[in-house]
């Protein structure tokens, strides 16, 4: 497949570009500082811009058969629909967060929220622009990441709360579960909910 991945340069976006060339995708990336991609080698294109600037990222997304948007937000996410339906271009695969539904462990999710209220309600928020876009989306909401190495595994359950797996997931595995998604038609309009494997 032909995709575009928006926050490339991040620390999931990386892993997403490496292991979409190595299972054989046209690549191309987006980024702000594409300086920081470092020459990657495999990519079938470049594009530097905004996330939130409709002009660049409608000439990024031209041709492509998928995004897939390593970072949240809804002002991404308001761009990204405005561009591809303009585009033509209908599979979005976004990542949020296991906690904008969660509601147990009750502590921990109470916490969480006190603490990241905002960036919770912004991905609350652009996961219901998703739904609504009339675009092929699926929300990826993982639990806590870290940089560890990936396992090559994950646990996937499509529940508000955990149904198993490990609190913690490496970007490496993320990246995994996202590349999994974008090649998975049955998750189309569809939110997975992403943990580490036990
Ligand atoms: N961190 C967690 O524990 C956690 C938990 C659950 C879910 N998530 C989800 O996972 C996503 C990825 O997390 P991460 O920690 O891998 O991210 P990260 O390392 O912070 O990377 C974010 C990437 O997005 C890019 N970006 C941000 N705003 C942009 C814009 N307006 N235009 C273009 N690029 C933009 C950044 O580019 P620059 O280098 O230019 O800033 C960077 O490449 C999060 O966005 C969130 O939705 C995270």
């Amino acid at each position: 497949m032909k995709i575009l991945v928006i926050g490339s340069t991040g620390r999931t976006g990386k892993h997403v570009l490496a292991q979409g060339i190595e299972r054989g995708h046209e690549i191309s990336a987006f980024a702000r500082r594409p300086e920081l991609l470092g020459g990657r080698a495999g990519l079938a294109g470049v594009h530097q811009g905004d996330a939130h600037d409709v002009a660049a990222v409608r000439e990024a997304v031209a041709g492509q058969d998928a995004v897939i948007a390593a970072v949240g937000g809804s002002r991404i996410a308001r761009t990204l629909i405005t561009a591809m339906r303009d585009g033509g271009v209908s599979r979005l695969v976004m990542t949020s967060s296991r906690s904008v539904p969660a509601t147990r462990p009750r502590l921990a999710v109470t916490l969480a929220w006190l603490f990241f209220h905002t960036a919770y309600a912004d991905l609350a928020r652009a996961e219901g622009m998703l739904e609504v876009s009339g675009l092929d989306w699926t929300i990826a909401r993982a639990t806590m990441l870290n940089d560890k190495p990936g396992a090559g595994r994950v646990h996937v359950d499509f529940e508000a709360n955990a149904t198993g797996g490990a609190m913690q997931l490496s970007r490496a595995d993320y990246a995994m579960a996202l590349l999994d998604a974008v090649e998975d038609p049955t998750l189309i309009g569809r939110a997975e909910g992403i943990c580490g494997p036990k």
